[in-house]
């Protein structure tokens, strides 16, 4: 194998937090026969530093980048043909949109944006900068929802459930102290709360299992644990453009975690749930079909593995090809679809419960 390590394409990682060491470098560990992590920045050397030694086993050239003069060094290394932003939500966008504009392909971490006016404005940035390239660098958006098996396999099944009668999202989140979040300061000053930075997540599941944006919504929101960043409960009525509605309850804090998606049609119903199954923590698909019986089946988790492989895989082929098309789940637009499904609950509770159409992207 000597010697294709110089035939990989390189990317470099930005961010050096608790989501860049416990998920993109054990996944880039698992694909490093197909991409080099040829460098991690952080703000400060220290911190690069330490995250450096946490891939050195896989990716021993791993260059240490820090500070404004770091980021420079990045975007000015012609070998490195992606970026992956896993920062704060306030700065994602910004750090994204540099990248984009020195020719970085970038897979940048959820939530797409802080707001549906900054995905707005961003997404005209992106479209606006000038082809100096022979293809227009990649903006993908890190959600792994759209990639997780269960969400694939379960979309395929509402074909078989006849029309859609009703929907629940029941999630019953347990975002205490011991959770490693838990006392992320971005997220604490993060307007929406881990409502808007976890709830991304569950709408993307959402989106994906039913097919149908949603065009609705109403909702309440409270602020119960003082623990917590407000708002840290919200209740959702919502309709999707199909015209079926559903609900949606969300806790970010509870004493018996608990995510489901369901949906009731009239021939079968498809349920979500996660679980743990020999060890592993995934999704238990139940699949009840017209004849009575219900099929159950167990997909370990894997979105953040897929994802990634798509974008190096996309990356890779964009370089080739001018004209490809990249995988359409890691769109950054689908982000922000999910973002305008919770700003839009966000504001309707802050008007009683209003109803409230969802901004179409
Ligand atoms: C936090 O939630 C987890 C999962 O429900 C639970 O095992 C743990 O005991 C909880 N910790 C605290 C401090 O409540
Ligand atoms: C978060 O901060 C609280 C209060 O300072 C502390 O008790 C808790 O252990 C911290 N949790 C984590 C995961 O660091």
């Amino acid at each position: 194998m000597a010697g294709d390590g110089e035939l990989l394409p390189r990317i470099a990682v930005v961010g050096a937090g608790i989501f860049a060491r416990t998920q993109y470098i054990p996944r880039l560990r698992e694909i490093s026969h197909l991409v080099v992590l040829k460098a991690i920045w952080s703000r400060t050397q220290e911190s690069a530093e330490a995250a450096a030694e946490l891939a050195r086993d896989f990716a021993p050239g791993i260059e240490c980048k820090w500070g404004d003069a770091g980021l420079e060094e990045i975007m000015g290394d012609p070998s490195i043909l992606g970026v992956a932003v896993v920062l704060a939500g306030q700065v994602q966008v910004e750090l994204s949109l540099k990248m984009l504009k020195a020719g970085k392909h970038v897979i940048q971490e959820k939530p797409a944006s802080g707001s549906t006016t900054e995905a707005e404005t961003a997404l005209s940035v992106y479209n606006s900068f000038p082809n100096k390239l022979p293809y227009k660098p990649i903006w993908a958006l890190g959600e792994n929802y759209r990639f997780e098996p269960a969400f694939v396999e379960s979309s395929k099944l509402m074909n078989d459930i006849g029309d859609m009668m009703n929907i629940q999202v029941i999630v019953e989140g347990s975002m205490n102290s011991s959770n490693p979040y838990f006392n992320s300061s971005w997220r604490r000053n993060f307007v929406g709360g881990f409502i808007l930075d976890m709830g991304v997540h569950f709408i993307a599941g959402l989106r994906m299992l039913v097919g149908s944006e949603v065009a609705t919504v109403s909702s309440i929101s409270r602020h119960v644990d003082t623990d917590l960043p407000p708002p840290d409960n919200i209740c959702s009525l919502f309709q999707l453009e199909n015209g079926c509605a559903g609900v949606l309850v969300f806790a970010v804090n509870s004493r018996s975690p608990k995510i489901l998606w369901r949906v009731d049609g009239t021939k079968g119903t498809v349920q979500i749930e996660r679980g743990v199954d020999g060890g592993k923590h995934g999704y238990q698909v139940l699949f009840s079909k017209e004849s009575g019986e219900c099929q159950k089946t167990f997909y370990p988790f894997c979105g953040v593995h897929e994802e990634l492989k798509a974008f190096v895989h996309d990356m890779v082929q964009a370089s080739k090809d001018g004209d490809h098309k990249a995988e359409p789940r890691s769109s950054y637009v689908e982000g922000a679809r999910d973002v305008a499904v919770l700003e839009a609950m966000l504001e309707s509770s802050t008007k009683q419960g209003a109803m409230v159409q969802v901004k179409k992207f």
